[in-house]
């Protein structure tokens, strides 16, 4: 986490269009962690929250601010001032939650606790977020004001769903997610034991639709990173989700894992007969990506990471 916080600080530096330079040149400034708290413009924010578990970075445009989600907590951060006083959400699991979690044989690891996993821009004045919810997704709304000045972040009481099909259970899952147009996209595990993989629609006015259940055809134990609306033309009807992931090789005895993408159409209903509810459009290739070595060998890289 002190790396990560390090880089996260040095990014947000790198993006300002003042001192971003040509890409090819070597960064002007260097500095070691250490050499980067000597210099009073870092602050950890580790010891702040009890984690180190901070997976979604998400920017917002229009309210220049960032936020960040982790074990129990959502922060907001101004990016004018990324060490101004972040405004701070707390989301726990109940007691009772986390006591039926462990009834369940979960919790050696922390597991029994709210890890937020999903943070999108839902309107103009609100955020979709989620959680594992101590190994019971759950989803929220949060209001986070019209300007940035009104500086608001705070959960939307008694808005409380179920996250099901859209975040994972196990904080340790990788899991991707998008909300377009009021739908959410979400690529993840939709059962406890993390057996049903899928890529599900749900929210918003289109029919939910998924991938076929238990079809290594469709997924075969994919591990799911990221997701992008490409839009192919000015057709708005033609827009596509593209979405990252890797996954074991369907032959049999094969521990090969491949990088992959696959897509879909957003204007997907769903077919007739046993495609109800299922995706028509559902693509995916196999990403090649590899370098010749002097002896002729290719090396693949088929380990695809965020
Ligand atoms: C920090 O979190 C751990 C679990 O990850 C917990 O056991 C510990 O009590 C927490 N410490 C504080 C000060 O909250
Ligand atoms: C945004 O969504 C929230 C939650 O559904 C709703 O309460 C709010 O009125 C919406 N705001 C706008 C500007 O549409
Ligand atoms: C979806 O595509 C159909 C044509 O296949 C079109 O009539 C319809 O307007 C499209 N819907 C959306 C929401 O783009």
């Amino acid at each position: 986490m002190v790396i990560f916080w390090a880089f996260l600080w040095l990014g947000l530096v790198l993006w300002t269009p003042r001192l971003y330079g040509d890409p090819r040149t070597a960064p002007r400034v260097q500095l070691s962690f250490k050499e980067l708290l000597h210099s009073g413009t870092a602050r950890p924010l580790h010891f702040l929250l009890n984690s180190t578990d901070f997976r979604i970075l998400l920017m917002d445009q229009d309210q220049d601010r960032m936020y960040l989600g982790t074990r129990e907590f959502l922060l907001a951060l101004d990016m004018h001032n990324i060490n101004r006083e972040p405004l701070i959400i707390h989301w726990p699991a109940s007691d009772r939650r986390q006591a039926d979690c462990r009834l369940a044989g979960k919790g050696r690891e922390g597991e029994c606790a709210n890890y937020i996993r999903l943070i999108e821009r839902w309107n103009r004045t609100h955020l979709f977020t989620c959680g594992t919810g101590a190994f019971n997704p759950t989803c929220t709304y949060i209001h986070r004001g019209w300007r940035s000045e009104d500086y608001i972040f705070r959960l939307v009481p008694g808005r409380l769903e179920s996250g099901k099909g859209k975040c994972p259970y196990d904080p340790k899952e990788e899991s991707l997610a998008a909300l377009v147009n009021g739908n959410l996209y979400a690529g993840v595990h939709i059962d406890f034991m993390g057996m049903d993989a899928a890529l599900f629609r749900s929210l918003g006015n289109r029919p939910a639709i998924r991938t076929e259940q238990y079809d290594s055809r469709w997924f075969n134990d994919p591990i799911f990173l990221r997701a992008r609306v490409i839009p192919d033309n000015a057709e708005r009807s033609d827009d596509k989700l593209y979405f990252f992931f890797r996954e074991k090789s369907t032959e049999a005895g094969s521990a090969q894992v491949y990088s992959r993408v696959g897509r879909v159409c957003l204007n997907d209903s769903g077919g007739k007969r046993s495609l109800v509810n299922k995706w028509t459009s559902f693509l995916k290739a196999r990403l090649v990506c590899s370098v010749r070595g002097q002896d002729g060998v290719e090396t693949h890289f088929d380990q695809l990471r965020e």
